[in-house]
């Protein structure tokens, strides 16, 4: 009785066309992979340079557990911290010019753990209004005052700091650098500069620029010119880097003031012996070879001219600076066909829906291990599909 609303709230998500569920990849990952027994090409990964099958990250990952174990057994101010998170912090702080890191259990936790400890009750949080889901669970779970901003519009985020930020202690500015259903970028110098003038701090999730943008790799921060500015950078080693977990990089203080005050962190078990090895190899190298990076980039922008090739009838994407191009779809069950029809032609590129975004579309995500011939099967399915 107490639980049957279950069952009408999931018939209800069926009749909206949101009804999600899980597909099972049964082969190794990479730019190829087998789903339910059946090949495609990938473009659904945000392993963006293919380092989560490299076999350094897979070697370190096995050394750590011959040597630590699979578990860390405890939370990291209690009997689960290693040498190993110590130097993986390192590493992180290293690439994003910071003066310490702090590594989670994943960004999500990261974000929800960061966003909780530095802002509470009497304070202000402004949102990107496409921010990622665990920025704004991370504001909610917070207690502060949570607004939204338009998507990269300052003059907005301009008034809403007009309009509010005095009536509050604190104010946090909160934006994805890479937002992961656009691929678009955030306008991170203009962002900085208004949290000067109206006294405020900015965390700039960096989930899907770390590896992928900047000279080193660094993310969008180091694109932006922006690394010696006052910014809390998170991340996750999940994408680019090719592990688990997630990291904050910022001051010594905030890090110090994390470990006691971010409750994601403080109560819960360390990050794993053969994640953190795994990471450590990641970062080492993003930070060694560039190529990996130059061949991703060579791959986005060969799809954009791939896109752009017929004047007459260019396939419509949203705009994108990243290794993320989305074509929008007018209805679910539109991107629902899309995506079938891309399957059809052995390309595994997912519709996603509300209430992940809100208007429907194919997500494609670029990795450095496609080939050319890769790249013009998608845009030849994509094309035939459209024509
Ligand atoms: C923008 C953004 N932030 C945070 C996360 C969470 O990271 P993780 O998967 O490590 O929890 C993700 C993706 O999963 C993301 O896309």
């Amino acid at each position: 009785m107490s639980y049957d609303w279950l069952q009408s709230s999931l018939k209800t998500i069926h009749k909206a066309g949101w009804y999600r569920t899980t597909r099972t990849i049964t082969s190794a990952v990479g730019n190829c992979i087998e789903v339910e027994g059946k090949q495609y090409i990938n473009f659904s990964s945000n392993d963006y340079l293919g380092l989560a099958n490299d076999s350094r990250l897979k070697n370190a990952a096995i050394a750590a557990i011959q040597r630590h174990g699979t578990g860390t057994t405890g939370s990291r101010l209690v009997t689960g911290h290693r040498a190993l998170h110590d130097q993986l912090e390192q590493s992180i702080a290293a690439l994003k010019g910071t003066e310490a890191a702090l590594v989670f259990s994943s960004g999500y936790s990261a974000n929800i753990g960061t966003i909780a400890a530095i802002v509470g009750k009497r304070d202000l949080i402004l949102n990107d209004q496409y921010n990622h889901a665990s920025l704004r669970n991370g504001s909610a779970l917070s207690g502060a005052t949570c607004l939204d901003y338009q998507h990269c519009n300052m003059p907005n985020l301009r008034q809403q700091l007009e309009n509010h930020r005095s009536h509050f202690a604190k104010c946090l500015i909160l934006t994805d650098s890479v937002f992961s259903m656009d691929g678009d970028l955030a306008p991170l110098s203009e962002i900085l500069d208004l949290a000067v003038e109206f006294d405020s701090m900015v965390l700039v999730d960096e989930a899907h620029a770390t590896g992928v943008l900047g000279r080193s790799g660094a993310g969008g921060i180091e694109a932006s010119d922006c690394t010696n500015r006052p910014v809390i950078q998170m991340g996750t080693l999940s994408k680019a880097i090719g592990a688990l977990g997630g990291y904050v990089a910022g001051s010594a203080i905030l890090i110090d003031f994390l470990k006691n005050r971010a409750p994601s962190w403080i109560y819960t078990t360390a990050l794993s012996p053969a994640d953190t090895a795994a990471a450590l190899a990641g970062i080492e190298i993003i930070r060694t070879e560039p190529e990996g990076r130059d061949n991703l980039w060579r791959n986005i922008r060969s799809l954009h001219n791939q896109f752009n090739l017929d004047q007459f009838n260019p396939i419509q994407t949203f705009s994108s600076d990243s290794a993320i191009v989305c074509i929008p779809q007018p209805t679910v069950q539109n991107a629902l066909k899309l995506s079938q029809h891309l399957q059809n032609s052995g390309i595994f590129a997912p519709a996603i829906r509300p209430p992940t975004v809100p208007t429907s579309r194919i997500r494609l995500t670029l990795m450095a291990t496609h080939t050319p011939d890769q790249i013009e099967m998608l845009s030849t399915a994509i094309r035939s599909y459209f024509s």
